[in-house]
């Protein structure tokens, strides 16, 4: 039997948020207003520097300006914080976000902690985490929210589901859960030391993974008919990129599954335009009209 899947398609699904965004800012250009998204990179990490990329590209097609500050790895914690703050102060820039990991010298959540709340568009502060837990949030965390908005795109309800989170990251397991709790999922978190991830995994009818290793989820973890989200960017033992899902076994099982490269990578960028739209609405007190 050979069983169909839908590739959940994150390349189509955030042009469509970003096309949104884009008419949006249009109005505010019309008027003369710019948005403004300052990214900070401290070192020379590959990964980081494509990830930089591709969030200044998004920030150009939509419209805002970005402002690019590419640190060397030698910048101490000082500097770095002497920055965000000179960027706190000025009104024309709307969000700030610096792209992790930075340098073993600096304490990232001395990082995080020093950008103004209200500019801080990768929703990490603790009043932003905070808010994400009570489900009363400003900024949306760009990675759990991006798998949100596809789940809406291709109409899978989280209602009442079972739903497996694999990994407990801040940046996206943690989130993830609270997402899809709000949205009324029944959510079971798994990490590293979970005992019998599979029998937890086989009972997920949306499973999520964001382990961060290569071809972690095969085909015996996974429920028949599931929706499988792969959050993982790995390289595989030939150096191709790959998810955290071991795509060729596990999608024949799945309805729906998440290609990587081209699944939740570009929604997270997506989420990342529209929280920097939010931070200017919240800064100048409202929507265009
Ligand atoms: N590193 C990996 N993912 C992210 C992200 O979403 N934001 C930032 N700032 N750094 C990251």
């Amino acid at each position: 039997m050979i069983a169909m899947y839908q590739l959940m398609d994150g390349k189509l699904v955030s042009q469509s948020v970003k096309d949104r965004i884009r008419d949006e800012v249009a109005v505010y250009r019309e008027q003369g207003k710019e948005i403004t998204l300052a990214v900070i990179i401290v070192g020379d990490d590959p990964a980081s520097r494509v990830y930089v990329n591709n969030k200044k590209k998004a920030c150009e097609y939509v419209g805002f300006r970005s402002l690019e500050y590419a640190l060397p790895e030698s910048t101490t914690q000082e500097e770095l914080i002497a920055l965000i703050h000179e960027l706190n102060g000025r009104e024309d820039v709307n969000g700030i976000l610096c792209q992790l990991p930075v340098p073993k010298h600096i304490d990232d959540k001395a990082v995080i902690a020093a950008i103004d709340v209200k500019k801080d568009v990768d929703a990490f502060s603790e009043i932003n985490v905070g808010k994400i837990m009570i489900g009363d949030y400003d900024f949306l965390p760009c990675t759990p929210a991006g798998v949100m908005e596809m789940l809406k795109y291709y109409q899978i309800s989280v209602e009442g589901k079972n739903c497996v989170v694999i990994g407990r990251s801040n940046i996206v397991g943690k989130p993830m859960a609270m997402l899809l709790l709000h949205e009324n999922g029944t959510v079971v978190m798994t990490h590293s030391r979970t005992q019998k991830l599979a029998e937890l995994t086989k009972n997920a009818d949306i499973l999520v993974a964001a382990v961060g290793k290569a071809k972690f989820v095969t085909a015996g973890m996974v429920k028949d008919g599931a929706v499988v989200i792969d959050v993982g960017m790995n390289r595989d033992e030939n150096g191709k990129l790959c998810g955290d899902v071991d795509f060729n076994s596990v999608a024949e099982k799945c309805s729906y599954i998440t290609p990587v490269p081209g699944g939740v990578g570009p929604m997270t960028i997506a989420m990342l335009m529209q929280n920097t739209l939010k931070a200017y609405e919240i800064q100048n007190g409202g929507t265009a009209e």
